[in-house]
């Protein structure tokens, strides 16, 4: 039988609050942020062998044969678990095109995003329809070769596109914020290593448990405070939660100069609140605006040697610049 082509999306993701401590089992908060997506196209091998599947990445000059991966590769072991998930042991052969506007390394979940959108289309591929939860536990595993210890947040807020309070081992409850929330998101332009820093931080937790298990209790308070602030519009108070939060990010050695530079800078110019969002030590920081002073936030990071922001709200439609 020859299948239809299939195209899916996954978007990007921040997280507002609670970064690195959940991976120590404290909730966060994670957001989509819908300007930035990551794409996977499968196309049937119209007279090729079952198993023949072949994964092209134009934008990084990819291109590998499933037979030729690597077990412990993560295209390869989404395939393996849709297999293992459909009980099956041939796969039609096809083409996998993938593509993103995420940057990488940057706090946005591009490798989720790349394994929602994957996992998804190969299920669509086969005529499978499977639910987010199926997706975003199939993506994990893919997530796991590539960050090691991941709490799940990424995939689960990637496969659920929308915002969710998430701890580790329990039902995670979506958000519905009330009022509006202007949220920037900026570009140092550092690399960020999701592994690194999170296995960094469990060094350093090792080394000083009953400290950094303070920071994580502590972080996880600013969480519970934050997901109250969202739900009933309280924009001054989330601000503060912001720094509060990033207080502590700062103590458990996630943060960075240029960091530190876009985020003295947002505060400077009207950010009611800023800090660093996903794993840190580049990447990319959210700044709150209240609804007037977004754009000249957004100039004034820009100016200061931001690459690019995203202007995106809680509440309403999106821009970007
Ligand atoms: C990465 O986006 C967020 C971290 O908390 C790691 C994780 O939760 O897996 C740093």
């Amino acid at each position: 039988m020859i299948m239809p082509a299939t195209i899916t999306t996954a978007p990007a993701k921040t997280i507002l609050f609670g970064e690195h401590a959940v991976v120590y089992g404290q909730p966060a908060i994670a957001v989509p942020v819908n300007e930035r997506q990551a794409k996977v196209k499968i196309f049937p091998s119209i007279g090729s062998q079952s198993n023949d599947i072949q994964f092209i990445a134009p934008q990084v000059a990819f291109k590998q044969d499933y037979s030729s991966m690597d077990i412990h590769h993560p295209l390869r072991i989404a395939l393996d678990e849709v297999k293992k998930f459909l009980d099956i042991s041939d796969y039609p052969a096809c083409k996998v095109h993938l593509s993103s506007t995420i940057p990488i390394s940057s706090g946005l979940g591009s490798s989720a995003a790349i394994a929602v959108a994957l996992v998804k289309a190969l299920f669509n591929f086969v005529g499978y329809q499977a639910s987010n939860k199926i997706i975003s536990d199939l993506a994990y595993k893919v997530e796991v070769e590539f960050h090691g210890t991941p709490s799940g947040i990424d995939n689960t807020v990637i496969a659920f596109n929308q915002p969710i309070l998430y701890q580790k081992n329990r039902d995670f409850e979506f958000i519905s914020p009330s009022g509006e929330f202007t949220i920037i998101i900026a570009d140092t332009g550092i690399k960020g290593n999701t592994k690194e820093a999170v296995s960094g931080v469990r060094e350093r937790w090792q080394q000083n448990t009953k400290q950094y298990e303070e920071y994580f209790v502590k972080i996880g308070e600013i969480v519970y405070q934050a997901k109250t602030a969202l739900e009933i519009g309280d924009s001054n108070h989330l601000g503060n939660l912001m720094n509060a939060n990033q207080e502590f990010l700062r103590k458990i050695g996630v943060s960075h100069p240029s960091l530190e530079k876009l985020i003295e800078i947002a505060l400077q110019n009207g950010g009611l609140g800023a800090k660093l969002c996903g794993a840190g030590q580049g990447g990319n920081v959210i700044v709150l605006s209240d609804g007037k002073h977004f754009e000249s936030i957004s100039a004034s990071l820009i100016n200061n040697g931001a690459l690019q922001t995203i202007i995106m709200s809680l509440a309403k439609e999106t821009h970007e610049e």
